[in-house]
């Protein structure tokens, strides 16, 4: 095992490039499952769950070689399996995205049902409806969904909640499907819009990409495409609300500023001083944060991926600050954690109230989520002393380096081997 060991106090300087998104390579390797061939995807970020899903599919006869430079070279021309299997879903939800592209392409799959995560249950009945309504027959059986259809076909789907997930998979099961199919209430996330843009260079038919109505005309065939990662928004906004806690200022590189409008306008009503480039942002931050009030929304809303970094933002502003997370109700395992470095946070129903600015202190937490690890290493860098983080094998599921990329900007952290779990 290893843990972080963080000594609060320095103020971070300088640049840091930003990886490519997670959640979109999570989505575009998948994809090459739906036309056997060779597939270059370009600035891939080096994650954990990037290299979980290379196994998977390298588990059905796919090859994924992913290269220091970022650049992932995928050859699907031998597919032997239709299976994701408990081990790999277990370890990462976004396996289920095979299950539409496999389904589409040959007709059967078989893929485990994810079951809950850390903070609460995170159901996938809107993928089974939706492959349902394509004309799948799908059965639960010992744990599994078992799915086949001779042909999909073109139908009208609306999704209760835009789903991501869903989203992405009736999407990449309908460019197969005979006929037109018609996705309402959709995702407009920017990772399902490099998606739907994947499929098109595919030769898929699809339009209203990036609006909650996707209307995609089935092809009988499709062939492997070249794809470049968007950048990680989510990493970016770690970086910045970093920056921020720390008074800091740091020029974010290789970021799409047009990706992060809420999180932006919510830095800058908490005092931060922004910059935006075309492909940079710098942030700069003098004095306490002003309490600023979030509430979690789909893209373009503030995302619910950085619900716990501004918990930990929020513990720095004086007065109370109203943390409210209306896509995961329970996403709050965070919230403890930062209790033991001396926040004063209370959570009602999906409301995290933070009365801050009383000074956090280094203690020993423990990781329980990818996105509870970021806000942990937040609130550790500006904690009086020495913090330990225990359990980071959650952070690098979907941050790169990060201890590196903290290091080059003066932070005192370490990655250090333990016995403790
Ligand atoms: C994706 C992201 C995750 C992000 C989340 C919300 C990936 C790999 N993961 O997760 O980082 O936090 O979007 O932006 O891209 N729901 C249902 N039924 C379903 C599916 C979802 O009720 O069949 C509900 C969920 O419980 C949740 C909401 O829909 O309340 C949104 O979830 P969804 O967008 O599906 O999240 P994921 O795709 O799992």
């Amino acid at each position: 095992m290893e843990k972080f060991v963080v000594e609060g106090g320095a103020r971070l300087q300088g640049q840091v490039r930003i990886s490519g998104a997670k959640n979109a390579s999570l989505a575009l390797m998948p994809a090459t499952l739906l036309a056997p061939g060779t597939y270059r995807l370009t600035n891939t970020p080096n994650l954990r769950d990037v290299r979980t899903m290379a196994q998977l599919l390298g588990e059905m006869g796919v090859d994924c070689q992913l290269h220091p430079d970022g650049t992932c070279i995928i050859d699907s021309r031998t597919v032997t399996s239709f299976e994701a299997p408990y081990e790999q879903v277990k370890k990462m939800r976004a396996s289920f995205y095979v299950l539409g592209p496999l389904l589409a392409r040959y007709g059967y799959a078989r893929v485990s049902l994810p079951g809950g995560c850390a903070w609460g249950p995170r159901p996938v009945d809107l993928h089974l409806k939706g492959l349902e309504k394509l004309g799948a027959d799908i059965r639960l059986e010992r744990g599994y969904v078992v799915a086949k259809a001779s042909k999909l076909r073109g139908t009208h789907i609306h999704l209760d909640v835009p789903s991501v997930g869903a989203t992405g998979n009736l999407l990449m099961a309908a460019v197969l499907a005979e006929g037109t199919t018609v996705i309402t209430n959709a995702a407009v996330e920017p990772e399902i819009q490099s998606l739907a843009e994947m499929l098109v260079a595919m030769g898929a038919h699809i339009e209203g990409i990036g609006t909650p109505t996707l209307r995609i005309e089935g092809v009988s065939e499709l062939h492997p495409a070249d794809v470049t990662t968007i950048p990680d928004r989510i990493e970016a906004g770690t970086f910045l609300v970093a920056a921020a806690m720390t008074r800091g200022t740091v020029q974010l590189v290789d970021v799409d500023p047009s990706l992060l409008t809420a999180v932006l306008a919510k830095l800058e009503e908490a005092g931060c001083q922004l910059e935006t480039g075309t492909d940079t942002i710098t942030i700069t931050m003098e004095d306490a944060p002003r309490p600023t009030d979030i509430t979690t929304a789909p893209y373009p809303g503030f995302p619910t991926d950085m619900q716990a970094q501004w918990t930990a933002f929020m513990t720095l502003a004086p007065g109370t600050s109203r943390i409210t997370d209306t896509i995961f109700h329970d996403r709050f395992k965070h919230v403890p954690e930062l209790v033991r470095l001396g926040a004063d946070i209370q959570v009602v129903d999906n409301t995290a109230i933070v009365n801050g600015g009383t000074p956090l202190m280094g203690a020993k937490v423990m990781s329980t989520d990818l996105r509870a690890s970021a806000a942990l290493i937040l609130a550790a860098l500006v904690a009086e002393n020495t913090s330990e983080i225990l359990r980071i094998y959650h952070i690098d599921r979907g941050y790169e380096r990060i201890e590196e990329k903290l290091q080059a900007l003066g932070a005192r952290i370490q990655r250090v081997a333990t016995d403790e779990f």
